[in-house]
């Protein structure tokens, strides 16, 4: 068992920060420590859509906020009951609207051709262009340490080293000992093992660092997740164990008391994976800050190109300048494959209110004669097509047989496309109509159930855990119940869905972090609590006893927010 471990400011200061740390010891970043990359120059409106050129993203931007209050004007008037609900002039209205303010800007006319036809329909087009993407390049990092509240910045000198920065901080998963990560900084290139060197006293210097000489994590989590089981990991995040791999999907994870005041599943107390699957192109699903702290030779399995229709999202760019270097496309219908099975990448529907089609995947396990299936936000595209209409679910059965476990949100969104994140990219003619963003009603769940035969159906991917932030309005918590009962004061309700799954002898539940996923001998699928053993204090002290802000010797003082009662 090691210590926080206590810099000694006259080594630090003759750079001999190797002989600072403890040889032969696991290091790794505290929990309550985590690096955040920072862009060179400010990021545009889209980071990371490709397809399209970023000057033509800007532009498109433009013309739709310079547009933004006359359509919030044109909503409360039809909340306020002066206009009707259907207005059958609105369309129009709206694209000479967008026409007037395109053509007085020749700016905007260098990427945007719209305006009135002879024959009445309206044209709108914009160059589109499958090479260019906004990709973002960073300049700096920043360093935080949540419990003192301080954030260290440190620049790259205009030279491009965030890769360098995520496979470092993929090495301190308090799995490897100080000289493998001496050596790892060492034959970096003489920026490289400059900037990294850098990186590693600072958190040395700022208590960002612990060291053991056990390194247990690993060990205790296949002691309580068996093989074939999955675990909920909170929001969309899932870890299925085959054989001796853990598998990742959709990883959201926090840094302790980065957005709440109780510690959370963070990367080192993780086991390390053997692959991460991303279903789709959400913050909530695809979190930089999470991925950056992963080991950097994990294979990352995301939606491909293939898939596309006119936009994607350049997962390669952002994958690579955290620091990936196996990044794989999965087209839907492809698979990737491990000793006795393969995860199937299968289509994902809707959760586009404005119709831009991105290639999304959702994703089934076969392994050994069962089934799971990570369904996440899918559901009905705008004109109700979905993995029933278009057969999928079926033919995954006839092909897989039956998936006796279903992973699915349980939100149901509809948005005015105008207020819809990509709604710059989308027709203006339209900002008034109203989208789904993700709508899944119980009788589409319900049929989803049926087509798979399923067993259980985890309702997931809206919260499920009191470390995420409340900001969100798909996330719930039980800290209010109140803010929950005003955003879904007009969804079905959960106990619906469950009276339909019981009638086709499909169990409910609702996930939380930790709760477990077990198949049983006859068949079925049983929701079991992992209790104390996976909780992230519990995993952090198998190490590192008491964490340092927990005893009096301590020479700081937890933030306030730091509720010590729940630790
Ligand atoms: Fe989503």
């Amino acid at each position: 068992m090691g210590d926080p471990l206590t810099p000694d400011a006259s080594r630090l200061t003759s750079m001999k920060i190797w002989d600072s740390l403890p040889k032969k010891q696991y290091l790794s970043l505290a929990p309550w420590a985590w690096v955040q990359l920072e862009s060179a120059n400010p990021p545009g409106p889209f980071p990371f859509v490709a397809g399209v050129a970023p000057e033509v993203v800007a532009s498109l931007h433009e013309a739709h906020t310079l547009l933004s209050s006359t359509i919030d004007t044109a909503i409360s008037d039809v909340f306020s009951k002066r206009a009707p609900l259907d207005d059958p002039d609105r369309q129009r209205r709206l694209e000479d609207a967008y026409a007037e303010v395109v053509s007085a800007r020749p700016y905007l006319q260098q990427h945007i051709r719209c305006g009135r036809k002879p024959d009445g329909t309206f044209r709108w087009e914009f160059p589109t262009d499958p090479a260019k993407s906004a990709a973002v390049t960073n300049g700096g990092l920043r360093i935080f340490h949540a419990v003192k509240r301080q954030a260290i910045p440190i620049g790259f000198d205009r030279r491009q080293l965030g890769p360098l920065v995520g496979r470092i901080l993929g090495f301190l998963d308090g799995t490897h000992q100080t000289d493998e990560i001496k050596t790892v900084v060492t034959t970096s290139g003489r920026d490289g093992e400059r900037v990294l060197t850098q990186l590693i006293e600072s958190l040395h210097q700022h208590a960002c660092l612990v060291s053991s000489n056990t390194s247990s994590v690993r060990s205790r989590w296949f002691e309580t997740v068996h093989d074939m089981d999955t675990v909920h990991l909170g929001h969309a995040a899932l870890l299925y164990r085959q054989r001796d791999h853990a598998l990742l999907f959709d990883p959201w994870l926090l840094p302790w008391f980065a957005e709440s005041s109780v510690p959370s599943l963070w990367g080192s107390l993780l086991p390390k994976p053997a692959a991460v699957f991303l279903t789709h192109d959400h913050d909530d699903h695809v979190d930089p800050r999470t991925l950056l702290h992963l080991p950097k030779d994990t294979p990352i399995i995301v939606p491909s190109r293939r898939n596309r229709r006119t936009l994607s999202y350049d997962y390669l760019s952002l994958l690579r300048e955290l620091g990936f270097g196996h990044v794989i496309e999965l087209a839907h219908g492809d698979c990737w494959a491990f000793e006795g099975g393969a995860v199937y990448s299968v289509p994902f529907y809707g959760e586009d209110p404005c119709d831009v089609e991105m290639p999304r995947n959702c994703y089934l396990i076969a392994d050994r004669g069962y089934n799971v299936l990570v369904h996440a936000d899918s559901g009905p595209t705008n004109r109700g097509k979905s993995a029933l209409t278009d057969g999928v679910i079926l033919s995954l059965v006839q092909k897989h047989g039956p998936i006796p476990l279903v992973f699915a949100s349980q939100q149901q969104l509809l948005e005015i496309r105008g207020h819809a994140a990509h709604a710059p990219l989308s027709p203006p003619g339209k900002w008034l109509d109203v989208g789904e963003n993700g709508y899944l009603t119980n009788a589409y769940l319900a049929d989803v159930c049926t087509a798979a035969q399923a067993k259980l159906f985890v309702s997931y991917a809206t919260g499920g855990a009191e470390w995420y932030p409340d900001h969100l309005s798909f996330m719930f918590s039980r800290r209010n119940p109140a803010r929950t009962a005003l955003l879904t004061a007009h969804w079905e309700r959960p106990e619906t869905l469950k009276g339909l799954l019981a009638t086709q002898g499909c169990g409910y539940h609702y996930g939380h972090a930790l709760d477990l996923f077990r198949r049983t001998a006859d068949g079925k699928v049983e929701p079991l609590m992992t209790g104390d053993s996976l909780t992230p204090l519990s995993l952090y002290r198998l190490d590192h006893g008491d964490p340092p802000f927990m005893k009096s010797s301590y020479g700081t003082t937890p933030s306030r927010d730091i509720d010590k009662d729940r630790l």
